[in-house]
């Protein structure tokens, strides 16, 4: 019992220090701030339709789960975009569909 007490105590105490010497240092915010890194990999191949692909595509998984993909027609790739709007809620205005999958049958598609 003392013992567990004892470990809670030097525990708590650590977590304070560490706390008081975050908040006054000055600048800590940004300097955290600065340092966070988005795992988004590598954009897609460059192409028309490729800086749609990077903005509505990458935000849950990589280029790769593209590339890895048997080819698909446009219309499978349509199909393929429409789920990923629909049932994975990725937020692309459905407008910009068809000029994505467009877009995927150039780097991975069959006709
Ligand atoms: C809101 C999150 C989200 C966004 C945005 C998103 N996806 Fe996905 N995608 C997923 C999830 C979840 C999976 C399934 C992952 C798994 O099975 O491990 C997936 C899987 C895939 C697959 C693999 C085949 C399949 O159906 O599982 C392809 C291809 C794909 N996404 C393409 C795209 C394309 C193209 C875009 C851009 C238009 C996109 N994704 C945007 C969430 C997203």
């Amino acid at each position: 019992m003392r013992a567990w007490v004892a470990w809670v105590t030097i525990c708590f105490a650590g977590t304070v220090a560490t706390g008081v010497a975050a908040a006054k240092s000055p600048g800590s915010v940004a300097e955290n701030t600065a340092q966070v890194m988005l795992p988004t990999g590598n954009p897609f191949p460059q192409g028309a339709g490729s800086d749609l692909a990077n903005a509505h595509c990458l935000i849950c998984h990589s280029a790769g789960m593209v590339m890895r993909q048997p080819p698909l027609t446009f219309d499978d790739w349509k199909a393929e975009v429409t789920k990923m709007r629909a049932v994975y809620g990725a937020p692309l205005p459905p407008e910009s569909i068809e000029e994505i999958a467009r877009y995927l049958v150039t780097i991975n598609g069959k006709p």
